[in-house]
């Protein structure tokens, strides 16, 4: 396909590749496919799905989404490789089971990455590059070729590498803003300076990836449109390394409601109603709250279009606007990206088949083990709380998808506290060995007693990094869900948990992150082990 005939963006979500590598964003192989899955619904077009050479647990998740959500109708799914044989391989093998696959491969191309971190000159880069993708090329057509660290890099340099990759047969070539240091009108021009000095352009589709490190990422991708580039690299609430990627939401629905201002870069009539991405973007504000859910960054109320506050009309004056006319003070529906009322659905006589059927139709398919968890999980909430919406639903399943290992498991939790009294937690907790500890401790409130008493009882090292509460739903009976982060020797590991009750949630999140932490430092004692013995 040559990108000038591409007359819409190609959305490559990297959610679960370079989103995952925020720090404490790790997710098991469920959550990750949970995420894919939703991610194909949403209707982007490819899903680099990680990185197959990192780890086993990499390898398999890329393998497993391959083969569930790699359907002829699916998403592409992409594996990261570094421009090595054994890296490029093992791309190859995961994403075998997809009806398209795609790989990969990257190599940096700026002259302090050469000079401090690959030790190679450019003749060496350029070598390595022609030969890698011609070596993936060995394995399937679609492939992607990313000179890292584009946004520093030589142009002259690049464009000399590009033309070489696209002979070698890369069908990609992505321009990559590796640390969000260049400014919108600098990165048009680069997208610009590379279709008109890459002779063999035509053959590829130009994409974009950047950093949000200057908080530029979208603006930059949007004048890269403008430019030429075809394939946007993003990832939902713009999670990713440092300040994070370009927002997959924003890029869409900056597409969407200005699509007047970008249709002619298409040569599209300025009016046509044609959309210019394949995303549904009713599925927006879901996938969202799943990514924040599942990896435990939280998305900030002023968020634009996805945060709590985006659509809430505070000052009197624009209340009176909105009430007058929508189009006063809103530029787009908040149906439009699924934020409806919330539908009241089910109530404590609901029983399992109408959970199941609501399920589906919020797009859940669990298996008969985890609906019967859903369902208990909803029986519990449903005997304190009247009305069980849309979000509740989501919400508990969310966490019971969640769940880390249950190594250690809460069994009770108990608090004191008032204006005049000290805050008194008592806690007992099944350990790892099935044996059932109890114990209490006296903190500044009620969280903190239950988290000292965990650590007293646990005796897991950590340090508690975030805390944060939120509730589901508006109303006294609403669902609260917790987020914590822990930090142990320079990792981070996020917990969550939803209740009726907060104290019960928080200790219950608090469990969660613990078990994550435990789960990881099990793991490296058996790796470090098993190096000894080899
Ligand atoms: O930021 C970056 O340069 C990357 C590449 C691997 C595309 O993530
Ligand atoms: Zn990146």
């Amino acid at each position: 396909m040559s990108n000038s005939t591409q007359d819409r963006i190609i959305i490559f979500d990297t959610t679960l590749r370079d989103g995952e590598q925020s720090p404490g964003a790790t997710l098991n192989i469920d959550e990750k496919l949970v995420i894919a899955k939703q991610l194909a619904r949403l209707g982007v077009d490819i899903i680099e799905a990680g990185f197959a050479f990192a780890s086993p647990g990499d390898f398999e998740a890329v393998s497993k989404i391959a083969q569930t959500v790699g359907t002829e109708n699916g998403p592409i799914i992409c594996s990261l490789a570094r421009a090595r044989h054994d890296d490029i391989k093992a791309a190859a093998e995961a994403i075998k089971g997809a009806a398209k696959g795609r790989i990969h491969t990257f190599i940096a191309t700026s002259d302090i990455h050469l000079e401090y971190k690959l030790k190679k000159t450019r003749s060496e880069v350029l070598a390595v590059a022609e030969e890698m993708v011609a070596y993936a090329k060995s394995f399937t057509n679609d492939i992607e070729f990313s000179p890292e660290d584009a946004g520093r890099s030589d142009p002259e340099f690049l464009y000399e590498v590009l033309e070489k990759v696209i002979n070698a047969g890369a069908t990609t070539v992505n321009i990559p803003d590796t640390v969000g240091y260049t400014t919108p009108s600098e990165f048009g021009a680069l997208i610009k300076g590379i279709k008109e000095n890459v002779p063999n352009i035509d053959k590829a589709i130009i994409s974009v990836h950047g950093h949000d490190d200057l908080g530029l990422a979208v603006a930059n991708f949007l004048e890269a449109v403008k430019n030429g580039a075809r394939q946007l690299e993003c990832t939902i609430n713009g999670i990713g390394e440092r300040a994070g990627n370009a927002a997959l939401e924003e890029l869409v629905m900056a597409l969407h409601v200005r699509r007047q201002y970008f249709n002619p870069f298409f040569g599209k009539p300025a009016n046509s109603e044609e959309s210019l991405t394949n995303i549904d973007t009713r599925q927006l504000y879901k996938t969202s709250r799943l990514v924040s859910s599942l990896t435990g960054m939280l998305v900030q109320p002023n968020k634009a279009i996805v945060g709590a506050n985006a659509f809430a009309h505070e000052s009197g004056i624009h209340q009176d606007g909105v009430l007058k006319n929508k189009l006063t003070y809103e530029i787009m529906d908040a149906q439009l990206i699924g934020l409806t009322e919330n539908q009241i659905v089910l109530g404590k006589h609901s029983g399992r088949n109408a959970v199941r059927t609501r399920l589906k139709e919020l797009g859940y398919e669990l298996s008969e083990t985890d609906l019967n968890k859903a369902f208990v999980r909803f029986k519990e909430v449903a005997d304190k709380k009247k009305e069980i919406t849309d979000w509740d639903l989501e919400a508990l399943v969310n966490d019971e998808i969640k769940q880390a290992p249950e190594l250690f498991k809460l069994e009770l939790v108990q608090v004191s506290c008032g204006d005049h009294a000290r805050a008194t937690a008592t806690v007992t907790l099944r350990n790892p060995s099935g044996e059932e500890l109890t114990d209490a401790a006296i903190g500044t409130g009620p969280v903190d007693a239950i988290y000292k008493a965990i650590n007293r009882v646990a005796g897991v090292p950590n340090q508690l990094i975030e805390f944060s509460v939120q509730s589901v739903t508006a109303g006294i009976d609403a669902l609260g869900e917790v987020t914590i982060r822990l930090q142990h020797e320079g990792r981070v590991f996020s917990g969550h948990a939803a209740n009726t009750d907060i104290i019960v949630a928080s200790a219950q999140a608090y469990v969660n992150a613990l078990n994550r932490l435990y789960a990881s430092s099990q793991q490296q004692r058996q790796h470090a082990q098993l190096a000894i013995n080899s």
